[in-house]
């Protein structure tokens, strides 16, 4: 009886311990440069950087959802994206200060398992698919929605059987199966080859976003401002927690460590750098967009910046330019998106936490060719059958919950290792992160039931495949954390 229970506390305490267990920066970076699996090629630096978490970033956020949150914040809609992108910002330099000390692949996973050990980088390991690939299938939707828009401007309709999602009045959504599948054919082709398309494409969005001010100004209107909150702060708050999704992605280069040529200079100013880009731009789009049209007018508008254009101009060529922008805009947060996922997955089977499979590096192309096929594939069908609604949402609640882990990462780490190289060192220390995570905890609260029950059920999910795969075949083993030494300032 007394070994039955002592085999119980042996068991107990050995669960307890896997899963606190930690893995040391220095071991992460020695698998990252000399890996069984293959390694990957280091060829970016921070410009590319930039444009991986700026093409992450900008997309569906500004170009969709600001015309549905102008009705819930009225004209103070440009506060609302101030609100959210300083609730982005207070994690934003958490990240840039982890990526500055992790520069390896797996992001705010990898920032767990250095400091709050196994379970948590679990758990947080399967929020990031939550952040990455259930969100790449919601913006592959959207991307198709625009696809099919276009083509209706040019004369071309395709059957609603074909064109739309279940639920939403067909059986399969083409246009998103086969955005995806492009991304993951360019992704598999290399690296270096994605991040060429992908700077194009965020100049092009850039250029077409800046083009938008421009004629919107021309036609700007002050009394467009007054009343500037009809619905009250609550309008504003609320308005904030919708365009909060408009900045998820500035972390994706934080997935890219393992592919820069200066990780430790370069990420944190490449993440800092972007959401700077951002920020102004959203600002600026949603003050042109009010100046140049009444925010009532907002609520019966589809694609409210083409239609601005559209009327502005009376040229319905240029509507279309933007439109394909627009189109190719969605299309880069598809691929960045993409990547940061295979990247994330390929850390987490070098820990093996996921199969190998996962962690295989094509010596021929230098990237993880099955594991984006695998990715790809099954995003692209996520995309053109699954109604995504509730699980869209979700996108947000694990973001804002890998978010808040990593802010208590640095918390962490400073305290328990404030002697270590740190390239940027968040300002303000301990406020910043600790109102960081304050600021996702709230805006995590405010969402709704529905949100929270898909996010629960998600977790039980990642919980029984933990038991079930990863506690088995985790490779980090019990070895004692070795103390970094070669990091030490
Ligand atoms: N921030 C990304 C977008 O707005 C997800 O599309």
């Amino acid at each position: 009886m007394s070994t039955l229970t002592e085999t119980r506390e042996d068991s107990k305490t050995s669960l307890a311990r896997q899963l606190l267990r930690r893995k040391s920066i220095v071991q992460m970076e020695s698998e990252a440069a000399d890996h069984r699996g293959g390694t990957l090629r280091r060829s970016f630096g921070v410009l590319q950087l930039t444009m991986i978490s700026v093409g992450a970033t900008l997309g569906t956020g500004i170009l969709v959802i600001l015309g549905e949150a102008v009705p819930v914040a009225g004209p103070a809609v440009w506060i609302s994206f101030v609100v959210a992108g300083v609730a982005a910002l207070l994690s934003a330099v958490s990240y840039a200060e982890m990526a500055g000390m992790v520069p390896v692949a797996g992001s705010s996973y990898s920032y767990s398992y250095a400091t709050m050990g196994e379970g948590m980088a679990w758990v947080c390991g399967w929020c990031l698919v939550l952040e990455y690939a259930v969100s790449v299938a919601a913006v592959a939707v959207g991307a198709g929605q625009y696809v099919n828009e276009t083509l209706n401007v040019i004369g071309v309709q395709l059957p609603d059987a074909l064109s739309q999602p279940p639920g939403g009045g067909g059986m399969l959504n083409i246009p998103a199966f086969v955005v995806v599948l492009l991304a993951t054919l360019l992704l598999v082709r290399g690296a270096k080859e994605s991040a060429v398309v992908n700077t194009v494409i965020v100049a092009v969005k850039i250029v077409i976003l800046v083009f938008f001010c421009a004629v919107a100004f021309t036609a700007f209107d002050a009394g467009h401002f007054a009343p500037l909150m009809p619905m009250g702060a609550a309008g504003v708050s609320a308005a904030a927690s919708k365009v909060f999704f408009s900045y998820i992605g500035f972390d994706a280069a934080s997935t890219a460590g393992e592919e820069a040529r200066n990780p430790k200079r370069d990420m944190p100013r490449a993440i800092l750098l972007s959401m700077l880009i951002v920020t102004t731009l959203y600002v600026l789009v949603a003050v042109a967009a009010i100046g140049a049209k009444d925010w009532q007018w907002f609520g019966d508008s589809e694609a409210a910046l083409v239609q601005i254009l559209d009327q502005l101009t009376g040229q319905a060529w240029i509507a279309v330019v933007f439109a394909v922008g627009a189109v190719l805009a969605i299309c880069s947060v598809v691929l960045t998106v993409l990547y940061g996922q295979t990247r994330i997955l390929l850390t987490m089977s070098r820990d093996g936490l996921v199969p190998a499979i996962f962690g295989r590096v094509s010596p021929k192309t230098g990237t993880p060719v099955a594991g984006t096929w695998i990715v790809g594939v099954l995003v692209a069908l996520t995309a053109a059958f699954v109604p995504l609604g509730a699980l869209a949402d979700a996108t947000s609640i694990g973001t804002l919950f890998a978010f808040a882990l990593v802010n208590i990462a640095v918390i962490i780490l400073r305290v328990s290792r404030p002697g270590m190289a740190r390239t940027y060192r968040v300002p303000l220390f301990p406020i910043v992160p600790v109102l960081g995570a304050l600021t996702c905890a709230f805006l995590m609260a405010n969402l709704d039931g529905i949100t929270w029950l898909v996010f629960g059920a998600w977790m039980l999910i990642g919980i029984v495949f933990y038991f079930a795969y990863g506690r088995r075949n985790s490779r980090v083993g019990t070895q004692a954390e070795p103390q970094d030494q070669e990091a030490l300032a």
